[in-house]
């Protein structure tokens, strides 16, 4: 474990929202924000377990604690961040990791699971960089926002993601547009691209059986929550200060096979 604030990538007590925490590559993403001396807020719709988290870091030496988030939903993402806001004074990072990846054939396509989806994986990071972005800005101390795509971006890893994708890559348009608008407050927007991860959310996805490039082992194994958490945790550090509009594929080397 890095001592906080010690390593080259150590914080010192700055305040990071982690959507989608309370469990999966969040809770891993967590968990690395926290040993490197990060105060980190597991935000999540599912509370208890948010909860459960953050006192797990706590008890083991790390500062934490939980909010409730619902990324679907405009007026829970506002509240949430100006609760956080209102708890620390401050607010330095937003790693937008909370997301759906429930798989539809295009040819079983429908408007209602696009709508579903998106909500989440493109409006609701949409929503919850604007809200965090207005409090960093407010606070003049610059910030980092970190996107949790996918690297279906790279190339398509199992069949029915059509919609899941398409959430994910309006999130390039997204850093790009934001990375270019918020520099000059010193905010920077970058990243990661996961590819499979053992997840209760990727286990237990709905849609047809997973079929197609994934179901190759990765060359390096599959990757574990804390894997995807060591590249956030470079984009969230202070020491990142010079890189913007990146993206970061942490995929056990899935893109040579
Ligand atoms: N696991 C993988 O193989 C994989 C691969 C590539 C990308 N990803 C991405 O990584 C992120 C995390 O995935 P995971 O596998 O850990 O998922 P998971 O389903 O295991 O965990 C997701 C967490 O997000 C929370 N959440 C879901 N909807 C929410 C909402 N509307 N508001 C607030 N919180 C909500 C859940 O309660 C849960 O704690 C997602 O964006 C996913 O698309 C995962």
């Amino acid at each position: 474990m890095t001592a906080a604030g010690t390593g080259a990538f150590g914080f010192t007590g700055e305040v990071v929202i982690v959507t989608g925490a309370a469990m999966g590559i969040g809770a891993g993403i967590a968990q690395v924000l926290a040993e490197a001396g990060a105060t980190v807020v597991i935000a999540d719709r599912v509370l208890d377990t948010a909860r459960a988290t953050a006192a797990a870091l706590v008890a083991a030496g790390h500062a934490a604690s939980a909010v409730h988030i619902d990324m679907a939903d405009e007026a829970s993402i506002t509240r949430a961040v100006a609760d956080v806001v209102a708890r620390h004074g401050t607010l330095w990072g937003l790693v937008n990791n909370a997301g759906i990846q429930d798989r539809q054939l295009l040819l079983d396509g429908t408007a209602e699971e696009w709508d579903r989806v998106n909500a989440v994986n493109s409006r609701g990071v949409f929503l919850a960089s604007r809200e965090a972005a207005r409090a960093m800005v407010a606070g003049g101390a610059g910030g980092r926002i970190v996107h949790v795509a996918s690297a279906a971006l790279i190339g398509s890893l199992v069949k029915g993601h059509a919609v899941y994708a398409a959430s994910k890559a309006a999130l390039v348009g997204l850093m790009r547009a934001s990375a270019l608008e918020l520099a000059e407050h010193a905010i920077t927007v970058n990243m990661v691209l996961p590819g499979g991860v053992a997840t209760p959310g990727a286990i237990h996805a709905q849609g047809p059986t997973p079929d197609g490039p994934a179901r190759r082992r990765p060359p390096l194994g599959m990757c574990e929550p804390r894997d995807i958490g060591a590249a956030v945790l470079y984009f969230a550090s202070p020491m990142a200060r010079c890189v913007t509009n990146q993206s970061f594929a942490v995929d056990g080397g899935w893109s040579v096979t």
